[in-house]
């Protein structure tokens, strides 16, 4: 690890440089953050005026998935850190720079190789480290996929292995069912690897995120906090609302604070982690890890003393953090609802006139049906207000089209 002893002057010849890959929402944010502490900030994206890049001191558009083309830009920018907020990378490329000393990736190049695939984080989480996980197998043919499926049992859940939110993904019922998923499968997939994870389905009471954090003590070693559990709400495997602090049954939160640790501290390196975990009674399986701030986590923004974003913009700058509640609270997405550029958003001010609410919209430039163009927040006493309150404020909500 080579986190900086000293923070600089952004511009200047002391500045302390972080390359965000990946300049989403999440990536917005950790940016505002980096900002805050005078960081000098380089936002990388696909596409131009992505949410991050219009926020941080200078902006570049490239294919991250180019090992060339990234190294290319490193080179160029000298970043102190590079920062992956998306899967989507060239990170063998970023293994063989950090490999080299040339770069110090966050949390470690390893944690991104591993995360972005499904079958390194699940063969990881459940063969090396023993954690408990749904049945798997992993299959490159529709035969293969059939035989995986009656192995592991039904209903059960198909998966490309590099896929995010939801896309690709579907539950299969019956037999029948297979070759319909490993269709869908192969049109959702990030990249046409064709090869899928086929998971047996738990039939979890409540899903969390257990945020975690590797930070460094006064001593110089590593210490991994715990942040309160955050509920989620999934649709088409894609988050939809999120609360905290989640209820739990004190021994299921041992057991999930139990495996948060042994995965990040194989994965290893500084800052937040996303840890998604399945919960029935006192029992808890591993589901997957973001080693990056995860999306149900923006509920921190209202209800935590430091949100997920500050906290691993404090993390990996080698600083303490707080991991401390500050009120319960909630969130809650607002979709675009349509398929254009430059949409405009009515209702903000009734949204802002739910009692303790508050709203982040992302600036993204094209709007599609599903895609997440805002949050809505909510802190109240208790987390069932705070629910209602923030879909409230997030209905007030409405995208709209001008021409
Ligand atoms: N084996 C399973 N049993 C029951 N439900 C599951 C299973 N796998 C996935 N799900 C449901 O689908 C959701 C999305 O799955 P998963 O997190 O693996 O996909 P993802 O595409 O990586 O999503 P994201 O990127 O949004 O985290 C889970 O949060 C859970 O609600
Ligand atoms: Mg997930």
């Amino acid at each position: 690890m080579n986190t900086p002893r000293t923070l600089g002057t952004p511009l200047s010849p002391t500045a302390t440089k972080v390359m965000l890959l990946g300049s989403g929402e999440l990536g917005k944010e950790v940016i505002i953050a980096l900002q805050r502490l005078g960081v000098e900030v380089i936002a990388v994206d696909r596409y131009p005026n992505a949410p991050g890049h219009q926020v941080a001191h200078r902006a570049h558009v490239i294919n991250m998935t180019d090992g060339a083309a990234l190294a290319a830009l490193i080179e160029q920018e000298k970043p102190d850190l590079v920062v992956p907020e998306i899967e989507a990378i060239a990170t063998d490329k970023l293994a063989e720079l950090e490999a080299a000393g040339k770069i110090t990736c966050i949390p470690t190049a390893r944690a991104a190789q591993l995360t972005m695939n499904r079958e390194g984080i699940r063969r990881l989480a459940a063969e090396t480290l023993g954690l408990a996980t749904s049945p798997y197998r992993f299959a490159s043919s529709l035969e293969e996929l059939q035989a995986g499926a009656a192995a592991v049992g039904f209903p059960c859940v198909v998966k490309p292995v590099m896929s995010s939110s939801g896309k690709g993904q579907s539950k299969v019922d019956s037999a029948a069912d297979v070759k319909a998923a490993w269709d869908y499968a192969a049109a959702g997939s990030r990249v046409d690897s064709g090869r899928v994870i086929v998971e047996g389905f738990i039939d979890f009471d409540y899903e969390i995120t257990l945020l975690t954090v590797r930070s460094l003590g006064a001593d110089g070693k590593v210490v991994t906090q715990f942040c309160d559990p955050i509920g989620h709400v999934q649709v088409h495997g894609d988050y939809v609302e999120s609360w905290q602090p989640c209820r739990m049954d004190p021994v299921a939160l041992e057991r999930a604070r139990d495996i948060a640790a042994k995965v990040t501290g194989d994965l290893g390196g500084l800052g937040l982690f996303g840890v998604e975990l399945f919960v029935k009674d006192d029992m808890v399986w591993f589901s997957e890890v973001s080693p990056r701030p995860h999306d149900t986590g923006m509920v921190t923004m209202a209800t935590q003393v430091q949100s997920e974003f500050e906290l691993h913009a404090k993390a990996i700058l080698g600083l303490p953090v707080n991991v401390a509640l500050k009120a319960p609270g909630a969130s809650a997405v607002i979709y675009g609802q349509h398929e254009a550029a430059g949409i405009a958003f009515e209702g903000v001010a009734d949204a802002l006139r739910v009692p303790n609410a508050d709203i982040r919209l992302f600036g993204k430039p094209e709007s599609f049906a599903r895609r997440r163009m805002g949050v809505a927040l909510a802190t109240a006493d208790d987390v069932e207000t705070a629910r209602v309150n923030a879909k409230a404020a997030a209905a007030k909500v409405k995208p709209v089209v001008r021409r």
